[in-house]
């Protein structure tokens, strides 16, 4: 044991390394096709928009200065009023003291953690569900319950009651949800916010993937129909994260978090205890590009991430064996897979790795309880169309290769 060890807080044991993270840096093997990632396709980064928006936010007499001098917590004006008028054309009518900028939303996760959960205290989520969110929870020390088909508020009183618990929020990717590719349709989300008002919890809703649809019509975000049951976004019990990582930039690290003020003003002491404010010069930029190229980056994202989600589902039906299921998704990044009877995620992915050359992410790690063990999740976000055809054709041959024999 190290010796400082005994120096830690007990929470700091909830405070695993991702596994994904962790993969990641076993998939530099050369020829290797990996489906793990799940990040954004850097060919799709306007290079030369971001060159110019940082080089105007340096060369200006006055500008240029003050983008690399500190800046209030809350974020800069002129993208919070850009997110705000975002917001309402998606439904949510808010000003920009309703946003909070944050270092990617993953950091507004934190906060939401951090201001809302006393240890023991109740999380719902699916499952499974975005792993960084359960990590950003975890170091608050909370029990998870999921939200199941059938879960009513009574129910998920009952069990937190009975670990002498409260419900303090429900955590939800409405749309093309990490991992599972799922979205939820109106009335689920509408149900979503029943359970909170019985429940008198807060839902967070991670916004993460909600601009890149292929098909379909867009659904209003939950934050959306709060509003519109309550009349204000100052009643509301939705906090929205969002985020610019999968649409302009993730290295940037510029998300939001959206809601009632008196949250919001808590939130932003979060922020300044932790970091005092996002990078000045980062977030001028974003809303440079923002306001003159979200729209062509947005509708561009979705033209090559389609394809590829075509690709994939389409060498699926190829070549999966019999007993393989799996999702099809209307946007977002993820195919999720459940695997045949008796096949285990994680052993799959040494063989395929092994033998095939061939990288995803076994599912397990997205479950709250550890269940999943075999499921898997699969991104199309950064192998070109030839190349998804070529690794699922390997994929599915290493798990036909793992079905149990049958006597
Ligand atoms: C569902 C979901 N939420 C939040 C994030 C965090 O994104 P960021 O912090 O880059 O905004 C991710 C990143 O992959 C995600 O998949």
């Amino acid at each position: 044991m190290s010796p400082t060890a005994s120096l830690l807080a007990q929470r700091s044991s909830r405070m695993t390394a991702s596994e994904i993270r962790e993969l990641l840096k076993l998939l530099d093997r050369p020829g290797l096709i990996s489906f793990a990632g799940g990040i954004p396709n850097p060919a799709l980064f306007d290079m030369e928009a971001f060159q110019q928006a940082y080089a105007r936010a340096l060369g200006q007499a006055k500008g240029g200065r003050s983008s690399l001098q500190y800046s209030t917590s809350e974020g800069y004006l002129p993208l919070r009023q850009w997110i705000a008028e975002h917001m309402a054309t998606k439904g949510v009518r808010c000003e920009p003291d309703n946003i909070l900028i944050t270092c990617g939303s993953q950091q507004g996760l934190d906060f939401v953690g951090k201001l809302l959960l006393d240890p023991g205290d109740t999380v719902v989520t699916a499952a499974p569900t975005y792993l960084g969110a359960l990590q950003a929870f975890n170091a608050y020390e909370p029990r998870y319950d999921t939200l199941s088909g059938n879960g009513t508020a009574n129910l998920l009183r009952t069990s937190a009651e009975v670990h002498g618990s409260r419900v303090k929020l429900i955590y939800l990717v409405p749309d093309f949800a990490n991992p599972s590719g799922a979205t939820l349709d109106l009335a689920s989300r509408e149900r979503a916010l029943d359970i909170a008002g019985e429940l008198g919890c807060l839902i967070v809703e991670d916004a993460a993937y909600t601009a890149l649809r292929y098909d379909g019509e867009d659904l209003p975000p939950i934050a959306a129909l709060d509003q519109k049951r309550r009349g204000s976004i100052e009643k509301s019990l939705t906090l929205y994260c969002g985020t610019f990582s999968k649409t302009l930039s993730p290295g940037l690290r510029v998300g939001w978090v959206c809601g009632p003020k008196p949250l919001l003003y808590r939130l932003t002491l979060a922020k300044q205890a932790a970091d005092l404010h996002s990078s000045t010069i980062n977030q001028v930029a974003m809303h440079e590009v923002a306001l003159a190229r979200f729209d062509d980056q947005v509708a561009a994202a979705r033209t090559c991430y389609r394809e590829r989600r075509d690709v994939m589902l389409a060498s699926l039906e190829r070549h999966a064996p019999d007993g393989m299921v799996w999702t099809r998704p209307e946007g977002g990044l993820f195919v999720w897979v459940t695997l045949p009877e008796g096949i285990d995620g994680r052993r799959l992915l040494e063989r395929a790795v092994d033998e095939q050359n061939v990288a995803f992410v076994p599912g397990q790690a997205f479950f709250p309880d550890r269940s999943g063990a075999n499921t898997l999740r699969l991104s199309f976000s950064l192998p070109d169309p030839q190349t998804i055809e070529e690794g699922i054709a390997r994929l599915c041959t290493v798990i036909r290769s793992s079905l149990p024999t049958r006597r």
